[in-house]
């Protein structure tokens, strides 16, 4: 076969081999198939999709693209969770030690923040001294003596989908259900996970902005992940105004330690509680997710979770202490409150753009080479459903600059204060097995 043959196949929408795909993820990964025709062929994918079998042989051919961790030198059923990414998403923080509490072993790999969603690395390294690389051995080593470690993505993980991603984000084809499902399980598969939970986010600040569009890619995902074998299950979650209240590393590393202690904000303990439960589920730590919520209840309840959050950052060369005194991470120079223009019910917080608030703070990276500083951010004192009087704080800006005009004028634009009160959209949707 030729590249151009399987280009036309897929153009008629015909369903592909599995050697016409590794023709493809192969060739183009060693240069022999050139942009045009990678190119030609991922609109012609964009068009006319691929079934689930197809998209089981694309993710396996970019996880063999590269190196795969091994994992099996640690005891019991590793299982990892996986976000699509979201505004002030802090569950990552807290799960780790949650469900690590609870006797599943969690060897974490994780990404940094770009745009207006942020990145559990960028978090982790809000704790000074806290480093994230740790050689194979190392991460093995700590995943058996304590429950868990968090390191960064390494290098040599899926090649190919780095290369593909890299141009499908200038040919207009990121946002194809396929090419998504099978970027993203690919890179769990590779890092060695035997299950997997994806918390797949749904509205204004996701990547999936409609309910439909966020169901048909986590049965995208829950369809692969089942096809090669790892037991995966999706739920959906809102994404149409921020997660829990803060949004900015340090201000994150602040709201996990708190929700860890059991006073964290609703929304973010109960989907911490949702997925975690399916976490030690799968991990075969409960027989039931009713059995699971009550071990991870308990695990708060009993500071054991957050002692295991404080071993977590020793290991890793941070202060354990920020987890008694959160007020030694690093703060701001500023706070600095934003507040209501008009009484009334909040109806709505543009997630995306209060993301992007936080990112003109500082907070996060426009492009991969920006950098950010870890102790600005947003603290929403508000969310949807709440009523706030004219000139009650809505939000407080954690700023290193006086000038927060723009950050300022986001916030009043996109946090909408209306006469009706209106119930907010559910935090949890479906569950996909
Ligand atoms: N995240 C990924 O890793 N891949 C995609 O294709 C989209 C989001
Ligand atoms: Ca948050």
């Amino acid at each position: 076969v030729r590249m151009v043959d399987v280009i036309e196949k897929k153009r008629n929408g015909e369903v592909l081999t599995k050697a016409e795909i590794e023709l493809f993820v192969n060739g183009y990964t060693d240069g022999t198939i050139p942009d045009y025709q990678a190119s030609a062929f991922l609109m012609a994918v964009y068009f006319k999709g691929m079934n689930a079998e197809e998209q089981a042989h694309l993710t396996l051919a970019m996880v063999e693209s590269g190196e795969q961790i091994d994992l099996s030198a640690i005891e019991g059923v590793k299982v990892d969770k996986h976000s699509t990414g979201g505004v002030g998403d802090t569950t990552t923080l807290i799960l780790v030690p949650l469900v690590a509490a609870c006797g599943v072993p969690v060897a974490k790999m994780s990404g940094r923040g770009l745009g207006h969603t942020g990145g559990t690395l960028d978090k982790l390294e809000a704790m000074k001294g806290f480093h994230i690389e740790l050689t194979k051995e190392q991460f093995v080593k700590q995943v058996n003596d304590l429950k868990l470690a968090v390191i960064g993505q390494s290098g040599n993980l899926t090649p190919a989908d780095q290369k593909i991603y890299a141009l499908r984000d200038v040919t207009a084809t990121v946002d194809s259900i396929p090419l998504i499902a099978s970027s993203i399980m690919s890179k769990k598969i590779a890092a060695g996970a035997d299950a997997i939970v994806l918390d797949v986010k749904s509205g204004e600040g996701a990547f999936m902005k409609t309910l439909e569009d966020s169901k048909a890619l986590a049965q995208a995902m829950v369809a692969i992940g089942n096809e090669v074998g790892r037991n995966t299950m999706a739920i959906i979650s809102d994404m149409s105004q921020p997660l829990g209240n803060a949004i900015g590393n340090a201000l994150e590393v602040t709201e996990a330690i708190e929700t860890l202690q059991g006073k964290g904000p609703e929304d973010l303990t109960e989907l911490c509680l949702t997925l975690g439960s399916q976490m030690v589920v799968l991990g075969g730590q409960a027989e039931s997710l009713e059995e699971a919520r009550k071990m991870l209840k308990e695990v708060i309840q009993n500071g054991k979770a957050l002692q295991l959050f404080g071993d977590l950052i020793e290991a890793q060369g941070g202060d354990r202490t920020v987890i008694e005194d959160p007020s030694r991470l690093p703060r701001a120079q500023y706070q600095i409150p934003v507040v209501a223009s008009r009484s009334g019910y909040v109806t709505k917080m543009e997630a995306d753009d209060i993301g992007i608030a936080a990112m003109l703070l500082g907070a996060g990276r426009a492009t991969k080479e920006d950098k950010i500083d870890l102790a600005v951010g947003i603290v929403l004192n508000k969310k949807v459903g709440d009523y706030v009087e004219k000139g009650e704080t809505l939000a407080i800006l954690h700023a290193n600059s006086e000038d927060v005009t723009q950050s300022t004028e986001l916030l009043l634009q996109h946090i909408h204060i209306e006469d009706a009160k209106i119930t907010p959209p559910p935090l949890i949707g479906e569950i996909i097995t």
